[in-house]
């Protein structure tokens, strides 16, 4: 790989800013100086340093985001704020795109990746990942309605919804698990049962729990066991 791609890719420098980087002779290439922006470097072999410190390579990226309300779950928009607008410089550069999407209204964790493959897994109807929504309604809700939604609801598709489990705290907010992810699922749901979603928030996807630190617009890479816990889901 180019000694340029490798930065770019990495969010840390353009094509062009690498040249320059280079010509400045603060780019290391296994303890020499790199001569220029496009000589080949092996990311797993070399050590590539920026001013002294090491740059290690990774090829893909999974940030957790804490969505606050109103921003839409794409990468970009005329009008609107997207998540993507909540990235800093680096990561913005990263290519990333959410995993799935999220309600303009509905908060909470959104993965943010560019590992299209993990991606699709996890959204793929065959792997069954677990997402896990706080959820507050308009009207109570019965026991009998929690298992009706549990036991898989006509919500207009073609088959009724897939089994869910209902943690009700109360007859107005609870936790919701669907292994699904249709449009608006479930505010339709909960509307096959004559009530209405007032909030909602997804607080765990594929096992791993929304990091309560972050608060809305909030994001962090994920750990490696995190990574690890996606990647044994699917
Ligand atoms: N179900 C919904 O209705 N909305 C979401 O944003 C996610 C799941």
């Amino acid at each position: 790989m180019r000694l340029d791609k490798f930065f770019s890719e990495m969010g840390l420098l353009s094509r062009k800013e690498c040249a320059a980087t280079v010509k400045r002779g603060r780019i290391n290439v296994d303890g020499k100086p790199a001569l220029r922006a496009d000589v080949h470097i092996d990311p797993e072999k070399n050590i590539i340093t920026l001013d002294g410190e090491v740059v290690g390579y990774e090829r893909f990226f999974y940030i957790m985001l804490d969505k606050p309300a109103g921003v839409l779950s794409a990468t970009e928009d005329k009008r609107q704020t997207t998540v993507l607008d909540l990235l800093d410089d680096r990561h913005r550069k990263l290519e990333l795109f959410p995993c799935g999407r999220l309600d303009k209204d509905t908060t909470g964790f959104l993965l943010m990746t560019n590992d299209g493959d993990l991606a699709h897994k996890l959204l793929s109807p065959r792997y069954h990942v677990e997402k896990t929504y706080a959820y507050t309604l308009r009207d109570p809700l019965t026991v009998s309605e929690a298992q009706r939604i549990e036991q898989g609801v006509d919500i207009g598709e073609k088959n009724i919804t897939a089994p869910a489990t209902v943690e009700m705290t109360d007859p107005y907010t609870g936790l919701i698990t669907i292994t699904e992810g249709k449009f608006h699922q479930i505010k339709r749901m909960f509307a096959s049962v004559g009530n209405e979603i007032t909030a909602l928030r997804r607080v765990r996807f594929g096992g791993i729990e929304i990091d309560p630190e972050l608060g809305p617009g909030g994001y962090r890479e994920l750990s490696d066991s995190e990574i690890e816990t996606l990647i044994s889901k699917v």
